[in-house]
């Protein structure tokens, strides 16, 4: 058993997240969280709401509420999707929280002492027409790297370089789309990451099993044109985290806040100490995780996100806690994702293009999102949805054949030896071949899950449902009932075990059908298969069970066309 921690990028708190979202980062780490739990270790699984920076202001003002109540809000209704969608977080923070206050704050004492900070007088953009200092991303323009024209100030989200806004060819405002800016001086704090440029560069290259989507971005940013760039982590914004040095004052900082890239990871830490609080325990807790003088040498960290944020998690992040000269824990594996795409498009949040996690869960439960989305996800290229593809993924996998092979042995058995595990018979020949298969199976699932190969664990899932199918139409005890009744009450009792089989390593993936399998077949542990044999041969002969409603409806061709409709225009 190890003890594992698991961060999900932590959403922006301006919307609710769309599909794309919820794939790159969120519904990635809960399949791997639960999976981690199901075998045995401990999890500490942690999220948060992004909640400081412009787009938090802007959008408590489009919604008409002060800020600090915006957020608060908001910050319910991610955490309710989240619960519809199953995510097992341990802790649902907040980046607006007091720990993390008291953390952010600590960690620029530590990098200035350490002389990893900047002061520098700094020209920044004002526009007239907005009368206001514009932050990074509330200009925008072509971006230098890769001609998108509509690059923002912070970052590239074409290219994914990141960017400074001077950077821009002709940069505009993103408020009023005013081009009447002048440049005015100002002073801000820069994270010194260059300085720590050689270490990030040897702690990347000791990686060597990270996805080539992670070390590619990260390494492009360490030697790419001038190299790793000094960041500035100082923003002219009233919501935010105050500039200070550890619990002091920061001269000529005053009214400035820090940038929401620098406080946001901090928060994977601050979300442990919020944890630790909410469930009554001590700090020496929560550090056990995120120190290594406190315990966390044992601990293996892995983090998932989407593409766009993997130079803030590859350099940035890692540049803080090193610069910190504090024995804090460095991420041992990053999962990256590319983009899911929606119907020849993208998803998109600004546009209102998409289905969004509140649409989605008002048409289907949150399994038949699960599966597909994460059999579908944008691991080693982007991945496209379609109502067509959605629809077909769905009816096959978990209606033809998961849904099927329930529905046909529970009632099968149900008619001919009644709701209870049939007695009498030994194994047959095709049930050892089927235990020979899953043997392999299961093996090779557990393999891809252990890598986090998501879509070849579930390809090899639906191999291990179809394996089922496969054994039912072959050993046929439909026709050995009439001359050979021992022979199909093994084979059903085979398959009624391969049910409670689906629902233990199933469970990652479907929580809520796996549920419901345990339950109609009144079973309560749900331990990880070592030996296949064994764990087919759990329900004895007698233990009684009802026959489950349903586990997953068809989408029929009319409802396909409506959500198609329905969804093919801009969110208001
Ligand atoms: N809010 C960012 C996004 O949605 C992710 C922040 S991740 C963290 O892209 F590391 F900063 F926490
Ligand atoms: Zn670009």
């Amino acid at each position: 058993m190890s003890r594992i921690l698991i961060t999900s990028a932590i959403p922006y708190i301006n919307g609710i997240k769309h599909l794309g979202n919820l794939v790159g980062s969120q519904l990635p780490a809960d399949l791997f969280a639960r999976y981690c739990r199901a075998r045995g270790h401990e999890v500490l699984f942690l999220c948060a709401t992004d909640e400081h920076g412009t787009p938090a202001e802007l959008a408590a003002a489009k919604a008409g509420m002060p800020v600090a109540e915006y957020c608060a809000q908001m910050h319910r209704t991610q955490a309710k999707l989240a619960a519809g969608f199953r995510l097992s977080f341990d802790h649902f923070g907040r980046s607006s929280s007091p720990q993390n206050h008291r953390l952010t704050q600590h960690f620029a004492g530590k990098l200035a002492e350490n002389g990893f900070i900047a002061e520098v007088t700094e020209k920044q953009v004002y526009s007239h027409a907005d009368g206001r200092f514009l932050p990074d991303r509330y200009i925008e323009g072509t971006c230098p790297n890769c001609g998108y024209d509509k690059a923002r100030g912070d970052q590239c989200e074409n290219c994914t370089k990141q960017l400074d806004p001077t950077d821009l060819i002709e940069p505009r405002s993103a408020i009023s789309g005013s081009t009447d800016l002048e440049i005015r001086e100002t002073k801000h704090l820069y994270l010194r990451q260059s300085a720590l440029k050689d270490d990030l560069d040897a702690w990347i290259d000791s990686k060597t099993d990270w996805p080539v989507l992670t070390t590619s971005i990260a390494k492009k940013w360490l030697h790419d044109g001038d190299g790793l760039k000094d960041r500035g982590i100082t923003r002219d914004l009233d919501w935010g985290i105050p500039v200070r040095k550890g619990e002091e004052e920061w001269p000529g900082m005053e009214g400035k806040v820090f940038y929401v890239w620098f406080d946001a990871p901090i928060e994977y830490i601050a979300c442990a100490a919020e944890w630790a609080q909410a469930q009554g325990l001590d700090e020496a807790d929560w550090q056990s995780w995120w120190r290594t003088d406190a315990g966390a040498d044992d601990v293996r960290y892995v983090q998932f996100m989407g593409k766009d944020n993997v130079p803030f998690h590859t350099l940035s992040f890692p540049a803080t806690l090193m610069g910190s000269r504090e024995p804090w824990k460095l991420v041992d594996y990053i999962k990256s994702f590319n983009y899911l795409n929606y119907d020849g498009g993208q998803f998109s949040t600004s546009q209102g293009r998409g289905v969004f996690m509140d649409q989605a869960l008002e048409i289907l439960p949150a399994d038949y999102w699960r599966w597909w989305l994460l059999s579908n996800a944008p691991e080693t290229s982007d991945s496209e949805f379609t109502w067509e593809k959605f629809q077909g993924g769905v009816n096959k996998d978990l209606a033809d054949v998961l849904g099927n092979f329930v529905s046909r042995v529970t009632k099968f058995c149900r008619s001919k030896f009644g709701e209870e595990v049939p007695v009498g018979g030994d194994l047959t020949e095709e049930g050892a071949k089927l235990i020979a298969e899953l043997d392999t199976r299961i093996a090779a699932y557990v393999a891809h899950m252990d890598a986090i190969d998501i879509r070849k664990a579930a390809t090899e899932l639906r191999a291990i449902w179809v394996a089922g199918n496969e054994f039912l139409q072959t050993a046929a005890p439909w026709t050995s009932f009439k001359t050979d009744p021992d022979r199909a009450a093994s084979d059903i009792r085979l398959a009624l075990n391969l049910i409670r089989l689906y629902a233990v390593i199933s469970a990652p993936f479907l929580p809520d059908a796996s549920a419901k399998l345990m339950e109609a077949l009144r079973c309560e542990t749900a331990d990880w298969p070592g030996d296949v044999g064994e764990a087919l041969a759990f329900m004895k002969p007698g233990h009684s069970f009802v026959v489950p409603n349903t586990l997953f409806a068809k989408i029929p061709d009319e409802d396909r066309e409506d959500w198609a409709e329905r969804f093919a225009g801009q969110r208001t």
